[in-house]
């Protein structure tokens, strides 16, 4: 049980191992969070080898390397064998800028099991120009023919906005003609750097409905090629997500400098202590955290999430899209037709702005 009684302690079964912040590419709608650490504020390898092993003694399975780009350290190989030695496995995500085909071969020897590339949109100059970075889209291609050269399965994520939605079938094909066996069709998430240019990337209600009609029918046409993974985005759902699989319950996140957080934008929520690896081992966190014990079970709900029938299954949605809507990280998710604040999500959704984007840049 957990220290307050919150239910049965489960074991995390996945780690996003965010190794650095330092990345090329601008995306505005960028995970990470407004404050970036810095290069100096890095774990070093034997810490993360470390951490590594201590949470395949936990209980997870996979590791998610990831960043900011994670081949802008050096030690990315170390690092990647480690986790391998620790018999977990491996998906490196990667913006595929700054990878080298050398690095990428190294990290097949070393026991690397996936490749997950992040594209932009499936016309070059958009793709580019939503990255911020000129040339990306081409080096993304060319690293993706390289992940199939090396027999590593490939799964492509292509985050959708109003200004890649309608091209949701051309990004399906690309996914397929560059050999990947997945391809996730992930919405924009509006905290940290998605809410600071969430005007500029909410697509309209008409876009979201055909973009979900036209992936059922890619579903069906590619049946048997391709895995299409796609979730309706939040602020256009009827009940919120289950986020992170339930807050403390299923996976962890370590950051840059060594802080571990129940999930991606944890650090978004004001008032959150989050214990640092440097101090704790990875187990005693897990347990023991204020942070992670914040929204474990559902002892912390209050109504309408309280009594609902649904709080086994969505856990009251997400914490951070909760905090960043009412102010109030224990509320229901507002995406949740039965939240009282349901309605301000409907009014944003209607605000749409074509300034430029805020780049997410260090
Ligand atoms: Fe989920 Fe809470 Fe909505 Fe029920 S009221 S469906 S638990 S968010
Ligand atoms: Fe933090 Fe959903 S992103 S709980």
């Amino acid at each position: 049980m957990t220290p307050s009684g919150q239910g049965p302690l489960h074991s995390p079964l996945g780690l996003l191992a965010e190794l650095t912040h330092r990345c090329p590419l601008g995306c505005p709608y960028c995970s990470n969070p407004l404050a970036l650490d810095t290069r100096e504020d890095e774990l070093d390898t034997a810490t993360w080898a470390r951490v590594l092993a201590e949470a395949a003694a936990l209980g997870v399975l996979q590791v998610h390397l990831s960043g900011g780009e994670p081949a802008a350290r050096r030690d990315l190989v170390d690092i990647t064998a480690a986790a391998h030695a620790a018999g977990l496995y491996t998906n490196l995500i990667t913006s595929a800028v700054g990878i080298t085909e050398k690095t990428l071969g190294a990290l097949a020897d070393v026991g690397l099991d996936h490749v997950q590339i992040s594209i932009q949109d499936s016309e070059a100059s958009s793709a580019d120009h939503i990255a911020g970075y000129d040339g990306a889209f081409a080096r993304k291609r060319a690293l993706a023919s390289e992940v199939v050269r090396l027999k590593l399965p490939l799964t492509v994520n292509a985050v959708m906005h109003r200004a890649n939605i309608d091209r949701v079938e051309d990004m399906v094909e690309l996914a397929l003609s560059l050999g990947a066996s997945r391809v996730e069709i992930a919405h924009v998430q509006y905290y940290g750097w998605g809410l600071k240019n969430r005007a500029m990337l909410m697509p309209t209600r008409a876009q979201v409905e055909r973009a979900a009609a036209t992936v059922e029918e890619l579903r069906t046409r590619h049946h048997g090629r391709i895995v299409i993974d796609a979730v309706v985005p939040d602020y256009h759902a009827r009940y919120p997500k289950p986020c992170v699989g339930g807050w403390g319950r299923r996976s962890l996140n370590v950051t840059p400098a060594g802080k571990v957080l129940p999930c991606h934008a944890a650090e978004s929520i004001a008032g959150l202590k989050f214990w640092n690896v440097r101090e704790h081992a990875l187990a005693d966190i897990w347990a023991n955290s204020p942070a992670f014990n914040a929204f474990r079970g559902t002892a912390w709900m209050k109504e309408p999430c309280a009594s609902c029938p649904r709080r086994e299954q969505d856990f009251g949605g997400c914490r951070c899209q909760a905090f960043a809507l009412t102010g109030d990280a224990a509320a229901a998710d507002p995406v949740c037709h039965l939240s009282p604040d349901h309605a301000k999500v409907a009014e944003l959704a209607a605000v749409q702005s074509d300034e430029p984007y805020v780049y997410r840049r260090m």
